[in-house]
């Protein structure tokens, strides 16, 4: 089974570009594709989960050239113009193009039906399917987790629906959905979420009204195909801005981030944990914001983070636990029980491989606490023993005990490293470049 051995290294630094936000790029082919006209991307992430979606589009017979390294032509076929796909959408371990697909079938005049990886198919589908149905349509799941079959030609109408979690994969269903309803959507969310979907329906001139907590479509006749560059993924940037705070060294830039508002939950939460980082060349990347992260060692405090941060970086928190474990004193993490419907139950997988590693750790329903160093510990010294991690085939576990190694004091195995590719296919090249010793086995 492919894994990684990594050594202790202590030091890490560099200048780095990161590779294209996942989220951006599975919502740039999906409305790409039923846009009117050619949308040619830029920066796009070729992971597999990304090109699990890249690959059901094309089964639905959209053209899609990938004519550079990151550079796409999606050739749009309209509103209306997906064809019936021949056998099940195999989705991989995306349950972004699984919750997101759901709301764009829904309103197709064909039937269809969505499978993905052994990981996939446990993850939770009601919370798309339910809403969904509300509005007219017909999917069935087994038992709530996939297979999700969904029924072609329903009558769709707008809903006015308040989200029960804050869930920008629900959202999106819901206003992907929305494009093919009678009359407007409303949705009421529970907690800040991603706004990629709002962002990239109105650049293709969908108006989507957000403000308050709600969030308002009116459906179009058409999108508009329009040329997008997608930003560096701010969850891929997270591990390194991690291992800068918690290395020696001269610190890491990391360049052209995607800075939106509504996933920079981790840069709160590390600058009050007393983090030293700074944005720098601030630009946008048409409807995203950009910039470039500087982030140099610091000793870092425990903190109880704050509950209304914790769907701003809900993918950050395999690598915050690390940094938590390099604080002085208590860590602590509440209102995050849907860290648990992830890849992995990312509160059960964390603390176990932090507890293989030496660190004390005790699991809360909703959260972990984390016991990080004493006082009266030196700044740099090795916070985490030696030992086998088992990441559970979830690739932000992995790649968050990789940047523990820099405060380990002998070798950490990872295993089940495979779904890395799913998100950061780069990872060991730029992991090994920012000074990590990190061997992978294929
Ligand atoms: C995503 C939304 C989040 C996030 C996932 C990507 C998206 O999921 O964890 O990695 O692209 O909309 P939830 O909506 O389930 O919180």
């Amino acid at each position: 089974m492919p894994h990684y051995i990594t050594q202790p290294a202590g030091r890490a630094g560099g200048d780095f570009r990161i590779p294209g936000d996942k989220s951006i790029s599975h919502r740039a082919l999906m409305l790409g594709s039923i846009a009117e006209g050619t949308t040619e991307v830029r920066g796009f992430l070729e992971s597999e989960d990304c090109l699990a979606t890249m690959k059901a589009m094309r089964t639905m017979g959209v053209r899609i050239e990938q004519f550079a390294p990151g550079a796409l032509r999606v050739y749009g076929v309209g509103l209306r113009g997906l064809r019936q796909p021949g056998r099940a959408l195999d989705l991989g371990n995306s349950g972004t193009a699984m919750r997101l697909m759901t709301g764009l079938l829904s309103g197709q005049t064909f039937d269809s039906e969505l499978i993905g990886d052994a990981s996939l198919m446990k993850r939770p589908m009601e919370r798309v399917a339910a809403p969904l149905r509300l509005m007219g349509a017909r999917i069935d799941t087994d038992q709530g987790r996939p297979p999700v079959r969904i029924g072609g030609a329903a009558a769709l109408q707008g809903i006015r629906y308040t989200l029960p979690v804050a869930s920008a994969q629900v959202k999106s269903a819901i206003l992907l959905a929305g494009l093919y309803a009678q009359g407007a959507t409303m949705l009421i969310e529970p907690g800040i979420t991603r706004d990629h979907t709002e962002r990239m329906l109105q650049s293709f001139g969908c108006p989507v009204q957000a403000a308050h907590g709600e969030v308002h479509m009116t459906p179009v006749e058409r999108l508009v195909a329009r040329s997008l560059e997608v930003p560096g993924d701010f969850s891929s940037a997270a591990f390194f801005m991690v291992a800068g705070s918690i290395a020696a060294g001269n610190g890491l830039t990391l360049r052209g981030v995607g800075v939106n508002p509504t996933r920079t939950g981790l840069l709160d939460i590390l600058a009050l944990m007393g983090a030293d980082l700074r944005l720098i060349n601030h630009r946008s990347a048409g409807a995203e914001p950009v910039a470039d992260i500087e982030v140099r060692p610091s000793r870092l405090q425990g903190i109880h983070v704050p509950e209304h941060l914790v769907p701003l970086a809900i993918d950050e928190f395999p690598a915050l636990f690390i940094a938590a474990a390099c604080a002085q004193g208590e860590t602590r993490v509440t209102g995050a029980e849907e860290l648990r419907v992830k890849e992995s139950d990312r509160i059960a997988v964390m603390a176990e491989g932090l507890t293989a590693l030496g660190v004390s750790c005790e699991v809360l329903p909703d959260g972990i606490r984390i016991q990080g160093r004493p006082a009266e510990a030196p700044a740099g010294e090795a916070v985490f023993a030696g030992g086998t991690i088992d990441s559970h085939g979830d690739h932000r576990i992995a790649m968050a005990f990789a940047v523990a190694s820099l405060r380990a004091n002998a070798a950490i195995r990872i295993d089940d490293v495979a779904n890395v590719a799913t998100s950061f296919p780069d990872f060991p090249a730029i992991a090994t470049a920012a000074g990590l010793h990190l061997r992978a086995v294929p």
